[in-house]
């Protein structure tokens, strides 16, 4: 249920304005269907892709799609990201719902959210779904959601880079605190069928995450299965192509003249943005907020 309803800044045109979900910023219309979002029905073959935005969704869901697909690209090119992948939260008024557009599409069902673990539809563990969450190293997760606020009408205007730095580091962004979201999600991946993999980790050795993808899945790849989908899903291909770089998506909400969509798919860009005194700030919240979790980022290569 939405609590609170929040002024945002905005540049004075058509951004969709947040609100809050159980401490938690979204995009109003997700905070008006709230309730239908939380009882949404999960089927026991729906697979879940759950990620703090722009962790590196799109990229996992490719690569899923290929492995389900046995690497076959022509059956992967049938639609865009974000048709073949409902995204169950996501509703935008002039393109429609990520949940009408799953409770209409047949079994078995590759589903996108970026909800903290405590805001998961019950169903989904009730019904024990397979879950993939991928988690990238926050400093270039927070470059890459700046940019993404830059070119995309349905979140808030970011404001300054100074401005959207505070407000990472505050948890007042859409889908909250980074810090909550992948401590969460890590917290309960022995308890339900969670594998947790990280965008670094992708990016370092492709083939070797990509086979552990199809095991979770139940997808044995041989090699040369594993060479094409590692090949179709490196960022250099993925950005031409156009089912996946999110250039189907209307001008008027995402513009990719502002940041394109596949932006630099890089570890480490961070130091191209961070200032020093950035750095310090950040490495210190860091240590206290993650202090007593095992969970370990690469920031740099
Ligand atoms: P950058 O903005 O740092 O370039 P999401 O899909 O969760 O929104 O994440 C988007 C981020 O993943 C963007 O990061 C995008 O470029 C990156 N990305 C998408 N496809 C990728 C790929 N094949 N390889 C590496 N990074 C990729």
């Amino acid at each position: 249920m939405a609590l609170s309803r929040m002024e945002v800044k905005c540049d004075g045109t058509e951004r969709i304005p947040v609100d809050y979900v159980k401490g938690i910023l979204q995009p109003t219309p997700t905070c008006d269907s709230w309730d239908q979002i939380w009882d949404f029905q999960a089927r026991p073959d729906d697979l879940l892709i759950c990620t703090y935005p722009k962790a590196g969704t799109t990229w996992t869901q490719e690569i899923v799609d290929l492995i389900q697909n046995d690497g076959d690209v022509d059956r992967t090119q049938r639609a865009p990201t974000h048709v073949r992948f409902p995204f169950i939260e996501w509703i935008i008024p002039s393109m429609g719902s990520g949940l009408e557009q799953a409770n209409a599409m047949p079994s078995p069902r590759t589903l996108k959210t970026h909800l903290p673990f405590q805001l998961l539809p019950p169903s989904f563990l009730e019904k024990n779904c397979q879950i993939i969450y991928v988690a990238r190293n926050p400093k270039d997760n927070l470059v890459s959601y700046y940019h993404f606020h830059r070119m995309n009408k349905a979140l808030p205007d970011p404001g300054t880079w100074e401005e959207y730095f505070e407000s990472f580091l505050t948890g007042k962004v859409c889908w909250g605190s980074w810090h909550d979201h992948v401590k969460g999600w890590w917290e309960a991946r022995d308890q339900h069928r969670i594998l947790y993999l990280f965008y670094e980790d992708l990016k370092m050795n492709p083939k070797h995450e990509i086979r552990k993808l199809g095991e979770f899945i139940g997808k044995k790849l041989d090699d040369s299965v594993l060479d094409k989908i590692v090949h179709h899903t490196s960022f250099d291909v993925m950005k031409q192509n156009p089912m996946a770089n999110y250039s189907a998506v209307p001008a008027e909400i995402m513009d990719h003249s502002v940041s394109p969509f596949m932006r630099k798919g890089a570890v480490g860009d961070w130091k191209n943005h961070f200032t020093v005194a950035q750095n310090e700030r950040f490495d210190e919240d860091y240590q206290r907020r993650m202090a007593g979790t095992s969970l370990a980022f690469h920031f740099q290569f």
